[in-house]
């Protein structure tokens, strides 16, 4: 191995969770907007908690707790509400949210992961000019990359084949276990939402991307920037017998709906006129095609409540 370079995989895991790590030093929600910043989503969410009645709501991948605080005056306070984090608690959340590094062996309950998946390390691979997949290795000081060794995997084979030298794919075998892991360890419904893709649309070149600040930057795992990819749905839902619904069917099925309020309000109520009107934009946001309402939500209904079914 060229001196320098390591796999992106390691590259991708120190930059993000060494204790200098992007989401040890510093919170999402400093750096990108995600559905949990908006307050539609919460009500969503506590819509599902009333008709699945879980005794327990965790957050896989709370950030800064935005969703359980939203959460907090919707649900019954016999819901109780925990968020796994590797951050540390923040300082001003609710003594009534529980706090904790990892998840607990048994969740009874509902389990939540927005924006988890996409920041699981994985291999990045891509085919040489023979035709021949190698893994490929990065600085991680510069984001510069070199081919290494010929890389054969049964995921790659059965979920991302790849020929056309050029081409360049992320292995999601490493999400694949995290996320039935997860689901192994529920009792209720589990549900991972993300953004990603599926055998049909997978992307020539891979998604890898960095964040920081609300911008798009050059990929370079060093610890600044977010380094994420979009998600292989489709391998992640079979490893855990979880069903695809994309985040606009699912939100539309509890309730959500992005229609204006009728214009008549506004002269006979006009508080709850522009009350409704920004619950419209917020769920609109919500729903968006080419926007959060393209992500998938991949569910796992291990009490068979059906309650996201069509
Ligand atoms: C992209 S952020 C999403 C945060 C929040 N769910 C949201 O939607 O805004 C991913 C979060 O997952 C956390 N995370 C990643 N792997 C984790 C793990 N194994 N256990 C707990 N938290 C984890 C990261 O620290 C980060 O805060």
């Amino acid at each position: 191995m060229t001196s320098g370079v390591v796999p992106w995989r390691e590259a991708w895991q120190q930059a993000l969770y060494a204790d200098n790590g992007f989401f040890r030093t510093s919170r999402p929600a400093e750096h990108f907007r995600t559905s949990v910043h908006v307050q539609a989503f919460a009500g969503a969410i506590a819509e599902l908690v009333r008709r699945i009645d879980p005794p327990m709501v965790v957050d896989l991948g709370a950030g800064g707790g935005e969703l359980l605080t939203a959460l907090l005056p919707l649900v019954s306070d016999d819901v109780e509400l925990v968020g796994v984090e590797v951050a540390d608690c923040p300082d001003d959340l609710s003594p009534s949210i529980s706090w904790l590094p990892s998840l607990p062996e048994h969740v009874g309950g509902l389990l939540i992961a927005n924006e988890w998946l996409d920041t699981i390390p994985c291999d990045v691979v891509e085919v040489d000019d023979a035709g021949v997949v190698r893994e490929l290795l990065v600085d991680p000081s510069t984001g510069a990359e070199t081919l290494g060794d010929p890389y054969d995997s049964a995921w790659l084979r059965d979920w991302w084949p790849m020929t056309e030298p050029g081409q360049r794919a992320e292995v999601g075998d490493a999400r694949d276990a995290a996320w039935a892991d997860a689901v192994s360890r529920v009792r209720g419904m589990a549900i991972a939402i993300d953004y990603g893709h599926t055998r049909g649309d997978r992307p020539p070149f891979g998604s890898l991307r960095s964040y920081a600040e609300g911008r798009e930057l050059d990929v370079v795992p060093d610890g600044s920037r977010d380094v994420t990819a979009h998600v292989a749905v489709d391998s992640a839902a079979a490893a855990a017998g979880s069903t695809l619904v994309r985040q606009r069917d699912a939100l539309r099925r509890l309730g959500l709906d992005g229609s204006r309020p009728p214009l008549e309000l506004a002269h006979s109520d006009p508080a709850a006129y522009v009350r409704g009107l920004s619950a419209a934009g917020e769920a609109a946001e919500l729903l968006a095609r080419g926007g959060l309402g393209d992500f998938w939500w991949l569910v796992t209904d291990t009490l068979g409540h059906g309650t996201l079914n069509p």
